[in-house]
């Protein structure tokens, strides 16, 4: 008999001193991140169910998301190679032993964040802060490299190092609390964005108390700020005003939201933002962009003599936009400090802000029910069906902003 031995990559070898051939274990493929601007599609070991409430769920489709640029592009650090994703649904395929709110075959779809469902911050709906889904950074300080928040799927070692879902498999932690299941009538690309976007969208407008008859300015027209303003007129915006730098965006903007639009680099944006909103200022704006906002040679300059990771050029802009004592939203993500933080204007006029990870597991369900029952359509803005073999392709795309791109979905199941 031979004794067949696994080797680091979990493969089946025979002992070196047999006459060699190497068995390969079954692999599924997965979108791997390697290093900045480095994204192949590898052959990787399958997850399997390492806590009894995990499931293992089969991938139907999964998207890119411009959090994922933010590892791809360097500003989120990680240093070893890491399954990216964290917008994904599938059918789940296995289920750990304490596993009550789904069974094997159910479709579901999967918050971004993984929480507990039951600590302090999840009780109150602060699902993005559970103590218990990222035991080795999470800490209440916030800081650069410790103290972060609760885990994420595919989102670095610093929320909790979880394997992402642009794979054809992925372990899903606390399977009784994340999950949705998703009954037969509805198609993926209907629900998929439940798992972020809407319901970031939705928490934007949420933070920023959009009632009606309030004017709502959205800096970016990417996915996110078009979740946005579909959010702002369901909560009854007056007007909702997109601002972006990409013609082709603020053109989906206007066509599948019906919403006016503004370019960022006209000069006098703030001026035409006023005369939106009787010569006031926006009752409520909205970033959308976070850190990556476009910036001169100059600001890139000035970023790095002060160890900033990007810019806070969009913050400010919305403490211009807005008028005295009215709500700032930032669903745009920042990961460092910055100077010269506008905290003069901030005080002067009074006002509100709120930031943070969206609050999928809280919304989930309102925003499930919004778009069963019709009153709203998510999948109007995917410009990219695309086989999850290609991923590597698709995240260049998107980066680039090529063919128009505003929505990727990569499809497993594809050729
Ligand atoms: N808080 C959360 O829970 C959460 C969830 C999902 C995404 N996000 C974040 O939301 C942000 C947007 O995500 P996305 O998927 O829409 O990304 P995206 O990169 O596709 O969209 C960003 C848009 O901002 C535009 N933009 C750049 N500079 C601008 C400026 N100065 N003024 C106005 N617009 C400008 C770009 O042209 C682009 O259309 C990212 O930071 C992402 O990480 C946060
Ligand atoms: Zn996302
Ligand atoms: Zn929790």
């Amino acid at each position: 008999m031979v004794l067949l031995l696994p080797n680091l990559q979990g493969d089946l070898v025979l002992p070196k001193s047999s006459n060699l051939f190497l068995i390969k274990t079954i692999r599924m493929k997965a979108a791997v991140f390697h290093k900045i601007g480095d994204i192949s599609v590898d052959n990787v070991p399958d997850p399997r169910i390492e806590q009894a409430d995990d499931i293992i769920l089969k991938v139907t489709s999964t998207a890119i998301c411009g959090s994922d640029l933010h590892i791809y592009n360097g500003f989120v650090p990680q240093l070893r190679d890491e399954v990216l994703g964290h917008e994904f649904m599938g059918i789940v395929e296995e289920t750990g032993s304490a596993v009550t709110k789904v069974k094997k075959g159910d479709r579901v779809v999967v918050p971004f964040t993984i929480a507990c469902g039951q600590c302090f911050f999840c009780q109150q709906g602060y699902h993005p802060n559970c103590i218990h889904t990222n035991p080795e950074y999470y800490g209440p300080e916030g800081d650069l490299l410790k103290g972060k928040g609760g885990g994420m799927f595919g989102y670095t070692d610093l929320y909790g190092g979880y394997n992402g879902g642009q794979a054809e498999y992925v372990r899903v932690p606390k399977a009784n609390a994340g999950p949705k299941i998703i009954p037969d009538g509805l198609e993926d690309e209907q629900v998929l964005f439940l798992t972020d976007i809407f319901p970031t969208g939705w928490s934007a407008v949420k933070w920023g108390k959009v009632k009606p008859g309030d004017y709502v300015v959205i800096f970016g027209s990417g996915p996110v700020g078009l979740m946005a303003q579909k959010a702002a007129w369901i909560n009854g915006a007056a007007r909702v005003i997109a601002v972006d730098l990409l013609e082709y965006r603020l053109e989906k903007a206007r066509r599948v939201n019906k919403v006016e639009t503004l370019n960022a680099d006209d000069e006098h944006l703030i001026q035409k933002i006023y005369d939106l909103t009787d010569g006031r200022g926006a009752d409520v704006a909205i970033d959308a962009v976070g850190m990556e906002a476009s910036r001169s040679f100059l600001e890139k300059a000035k970023a790095v003599i002060n160890a900033e990771k990007g810019t806070m050029k969009v913050i400010e802009l919305c403490t211009e936009a807005v008028r005295r004592s009215g709500i700032i939203s930032v669903v745009g993500v920042y990961a460092s400090p910055f100077d010269n933080f506008p905290i003069h204007r901030i005080f002067d006029k009074g006002l509100i802000m709120q930031f943070g990870q969206a609050q999928t597991h809280l919304y989930i369900d309102q925003c499930f029910e919004m778009v069963r029952s019709g009153k709203v359509v998510l999948d109007d803005i995917i410009t990219h069906r695309i086989p999850l073999t290609q991923a590597s392709e698709a995240y260049d795309m998107f980066k680039h902003k090529k063919d128009d791109c505003v929505k990727v979905v990569l499809k497993p199941g594809m050729n």
